[in-house]
């Protein structure tokens, strides 16, 4: 007889930002001629940059010879690749890495969940709330507990450091849902934290190129020891526009070890290679010559001009909804913007905006426990979408 695991019986039905598409679409079926503005998943809205797509058919190209055909590629990612990253996310800012500690994948969200291949079960997993739903729901799926550290406007949504032991903890800076940063000491103390107590910290900075101020951290290895403790994972979605391409990348240092069952310490960067030999083909060599081309200094000036665009509609949410008398957190070195709601129930206001103004925003309460009472909005619009949205949105308040 075959059976279900568990776990996902018991795991919340339906994955938050598809219970809100399922919303949307009865609201569409019902009301065939509205014209909804969509600032709810945070989907890039502007085209690849011109290197990309230029990268990327040269790569296309390359396939359709013999002599520069690409079939299986290295499962870790090409090192024409992973030299790029180094060089230019890590090297820049006094981070020494080597190849092998950098593996591409197929985006942040994967590997931020397949990571828990190599943990044991027994881990408790700690996460900041309100968290992206990944993170709970992989851990969930897999029968481990998960223990919410609440992220308030009091602590300015950075969480305080646990009193008690947390096998595993994610954090994510620049945060989603929040838009909230950490500065250099803030991450210390979670770092000092986790080598004090043997915690692992899965660090998510997915959103780090939105990052304007210089004085916050990009990299969790900018901090002393973290390199002991963590693993970065970043993507090239929200970076270079790469949400319907796929790629990303997880750094695992050499030196990062933790605990067998059995007793002895173990390094963890052979293990999630042995684990993505085998159940991962790798990124394909078309995205990866996509993302390779980013890098270059024409590349870094068309991407940052792209994350600009997405800055600018995040201080335009900002200002408008400040003026309009509402409370707003983030935006400044994010692409989300944390919004108070007039009424408690999140996911009321958000059926609210979707009924009144016509706009998909996302709940907070989607996102954990200290989610509730505040929306979220992404930057990741057009500017004209964005634009009335929010007059819409403060045309109905
Ligand atoms: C979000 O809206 O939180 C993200 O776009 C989802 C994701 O990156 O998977």
């Amino acid at each position: 007889m075959a059976y279900i695991n568990d776990n996902f019986t018991k795991i919340q039905h339906r994955y938050l930002f598809a219970e809100i598409a399922k919303r949307v679409a009865a609201y569409k079926e019902a009301n065939p001629a509205a014209k909804i503005i969509s600032l709810g998943i945070g989907d890039v809205t502007q085209p690849l940059a011109q290197v990309v797509t230029n990268a990327m058919h040269k790569a296309v190209d390359d396939c359709a010879s013999v002599s520069s055909f690409h079939g299986y590629g290295p499962e870790q990612g090409y090192d024409f690749l992973r030299e790029k990253i180094i060089a230019n996310d890590y090297a820049k800012r006094g981070i020494t890495l080597s190849t092998d500690e950098v593996f591409i994948s197929d985006g942040a969200k994967s590997d931020l969940g397949n990571i828990g291949d190599i943990l044991s079960v027994n881990n408790t997993i700690g996460v900041t709330d309100p968290v992206y739903p990944v993170y709970v729901d992989t851990n969930s799926m897999a029968g481990r507990q998960i223990r919410y550290i609440p992220c308030t406007a009091e602590n300015g949504f950075t969480g305080d450091i646990p009193s008690e032991k947390i096998d595993v903890m994610y954090l994510c800076f620049p945060n989603n849902p929040t838009g909230a940063v950490i500065t250099r000491q803030g991450l210390k103390q979670w770092v000092d934290y986790a080598l004090k107590n043997d915690t692992l910290i899965l660090y998510d900075s997915a959103y780090e190129a939105f990052i304007t101020d210089p004085a916050i951290p990009h990299s969790i290895y900018e901090i002393d020891g973290a390199k002991e403790c963590a693993i970065e994972f970043r993507s090239f979605s929200k970076t270079a526009g790469f949400t319907g391409i796929r790629c990303g990348y997880t750094v695992i240092p050499n030196e990062l070890n933790i605990q067998s069952e059995s007793g002895n310490r173990v390094a963890l960067n052979p293990v999630w290679n042995r684990r993505q030999c085998s159940k991962f083909n790798g990124a394909s060599y078309i995205s990866q010559r996509g993302a390779e081309s980013i890098f270059s200094p024409e590349g870094q000036q068309q991407i940052h001009s792209i994350i600009r665009y997405y800055l600018t509609n995040a201080g335009i949410i900002r200002q408008s909804l400040q003026k309009s008398g509402l409370t707003v957190f983030g935006g400044e070195n994010a692409p989300y913007i944390w919004v108070k709601t007039p009424e408690h129930d999140s996911w009321k206001f958000f059926d609210h905006l979707l009924h009144h103004a016509q706009v998909v925003v996302t709940p907070g309460a989607g996102f954990g426990p200290s989610g509730e009472g505040y929306i979220r909005i992404t930057a990741f619009g057009t500017k004209e979408s964005t634009k009335e949205a929010i007059e819409r949105i403060e045309g109905c308040l």
